[in-house]
C-alpha cells in the first residue's frame, strides 16, 4: 500500500514542487545522489574507482515531454562522456540511460538518434551505454531502439525487470554470446496483468531469470540489494562455471555500501550506479518505496531541523 501511494506520488507534479521547496536536508538527498554537477559526479566515480568498484553514471530526468528538454540531456551526456573519457576510467565508468530523458515520449525516431549521440561518445571513451528500463508501457519501444542500436553498438546494454510476467521470455531472448543484460526487480508501479505485485512472485522470478542468464552466453549484470539473491547469484556462478569476469553485480550509490566493499574485495565485479543532477524527485521516490525505513529516516531528518 505505501510502495504503491509513493509510486503515485513519484508521477505527481503537484507532491513534487511540495517536495522541492520543502526544507529537505542536503544529507538526506546525498545519501542517494552524488550531487548536482559533472564535477560532482566525477569526483564520486573517481573515489570509488579508486576502491575497487566500477560504475554507472545515471544524468537525473525523465519524462520529457519537449524537444529543447531532450537535447539538453543527450548533450549533457555527451559532455559527460568527453570528461569521462578524459579521466581515462574506459570500461570501468559507463553510463545508464532513460530514454524518456531523451524523447521517447514523443518521437521515438529522434529518440534513437539521441541515443545514437550518446553510444557515439561512449564508444570514444571506451565505454558502453546501458538503456534503464522505465514503466512497463515503454518496453517494446525500448527493446525497439535497443535492438537497432546493437547493430552499430553492440555492446550496448539491456535492462530486464523481474516483476514483468514476460522477464524470463525476454531473459531467453537477450542471453546470446556478447549481451549485457541487467537484471533488476523493477521500479515502477504495474498491474497484476503485466506484473507480479506479491513480493515473493517477484523473488522467484528473479531467481528464474537469473538462471537463464548465468547459464546462458551473454554477460549478465545482477542488479539487487537482496542479499538472499546476492548468494543465489554467486552459487549460479559456480554451478555455471562463470568466472568472476564474466559477469557482475550491480547496486545503487549508498544503498549496502560494505557489502558493494566486500563483494569486491572478494574478486567480485561490483558496479555501483551513481545518479546525479537536479531532477532527483523521481529517482530519491522509488528509492522511498523501495524500503519504508528510508522514509522514516527522511521525516526524522525534516522534522529534526
Ligand atoms: P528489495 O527491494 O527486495 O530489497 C532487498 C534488501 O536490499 C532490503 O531488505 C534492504 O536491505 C536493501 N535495500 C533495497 N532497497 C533499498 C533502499 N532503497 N534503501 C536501503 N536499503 C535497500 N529498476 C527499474 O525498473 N529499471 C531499471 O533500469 C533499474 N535499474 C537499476 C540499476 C541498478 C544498478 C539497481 C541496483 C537497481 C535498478 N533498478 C531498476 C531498481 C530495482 O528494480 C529495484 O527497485 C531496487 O534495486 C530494489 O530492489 P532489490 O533487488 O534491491 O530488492
Amino acid at each position: 500500500m505505501l510502495r504503491q501511494a509513493l509510486l503515485v506520488a513519484s508521477r505527481s507534479d503537484g507532491v513534487r514542487k511540495v517536495m522541492e521547496t520543502a526544507p529537505l536536508t542536503r544529507g538526506v538527498v546525498r545519501r542517494f545522489i552524488a550531487g548536482e554537477t559533472i564535477d560532482d559526479a566525477l569526483c564520486v566515480t573517481d573515489d570509488l574507482i579508486g576502491e575497487g568498484l566500477l560504475v554507472s553514471l545515471d544524468v537525473l530526468g525523465e519524462d520529457v515531454h519537449d524537444a529543447s528538454q531532450a537535447d539538453a540531456t543527450a548533450k549533457h551526456y555527451v559532455e559527460l562522456l568527453e570528461r569521462l573519457a578524459g579521466a581515462g576510467f574506459g570500461a570501468r565508468a559507463e553510463v545508464s540511460l532513460k530514454l524518456t530523458a531523451v524523447g521517447q515520449a514523443f518521437d521515438e525516431d529522434y529518440t534513437l538518434e539521441n541515443a545514437r549521440r550518446i553510444c557515439t561518445a561512449a564508444r570514444s571513451a571506451s565505454t558502453t551505454v546501458t538503456l534503464d528500463m522505465e514503466e512497463h508501457e515503454r518496453v517494446d519501444s525500448t527493446l525497439r531502439i535497443l535492438h537497432e542500436l546493437r547493430r552499430d553498438f553492440p555492446d550496448t546494454g539491456a535492462v530486464v525487470q523481474a516483476y514483468l510476467r514476460r522477464a524470463e521470455e525476454y531473459c531467453a531472448e537477450l542471453a546470446y554470446e556478447g549481451s549485457r543484460v541487467r537484471l533488476c526487480k523493477g521500479a515502477y508501479a504495474a498491474p497484476e496483468s503485466i506484473a507480479f505485485t506479491d513480493k515473493d512472485e517477484v523473488d522467484k522470478s528473479y531467481v528464474r531469470c537469473m538462471k537463464i542468464l548465468m547459464g546462458g552466453k551473454g554477460y549478465p549484470m545482477l542488479a539487487t540489494h537482496d542479499p538472499r539473491l546476492v548468494d543465489i547469484a554467486g552459487a549460479l556462478a559456480v554451478l555455471s562455471d562463470r568466472d568472476p569476469g564474466s559477469f557482475e553485480y550491480q547496486m545503487l550509490y549508498g544503498i549496502r555500501p560494505q557489502e558493494q566493499r566486500r563483494l569486491a574485495s572478494q574478486g567480485a565485479q561490483m558496479r555501483v550506479y551513481v545518479a546525479y543532477g537536479e531532477e532527483w524527485y523521481g529517482y530519491f521516490m522509488r528509492r522511498m518505496a523501495e524500503r519504508p525505513a528510508n522514509l522514516g529516516f527522511f521525516l526524522r531528518s525534516v522534522a529534526t531541523r
